[in-house]
């Protein structure tokens, strides 16, 4: 569900990073977003995929916890990490 989320200019930004019971979300900006008068629309676009991820999450009955918990995984200039999500055990 997160994949089919709208994004501006249909650039689908996100990244996510699955580790065991964790999905860690990151930003891959695209340098043809980076000027606009409003900012980083991306961002926008993070969160609504992210309401994607828990509405679904939440529909399927899974219950966990967002955390800004960077796992310092290396990532290009672009990429920029965002939160993290664990599921409860
Ligand atoms: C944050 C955001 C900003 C957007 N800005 C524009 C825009 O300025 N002009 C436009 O025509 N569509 C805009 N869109 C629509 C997207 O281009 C569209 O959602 C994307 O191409 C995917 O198509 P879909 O929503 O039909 O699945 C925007 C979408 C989002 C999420």
């Amino acid at each position: 569900m997160t994949r089919l989320a709208p994004s501006a200019g249909n650039m689908q930004p996100w990244r996510a990073v699955i580790c065991g019971d964790k999905v860690h979300f990151y930003e891959k900006k695209a340098k043809a977003m980076q000027n606009n008068p409003l900012g980083d629309i991306q961002k926008v676009d993070i969160g609504i995929a992210l309401s994607h991820f828990d509405l679904t999450l939440q529909e399927e009955g899974i219950t966990g916890r967002f955390a800004v918990e960077d796992p310092g995984l290396e990532t290009d200039g672009q990429t920029e990490y965002i939160v993290s999500y664990e599921v409860n055990r």
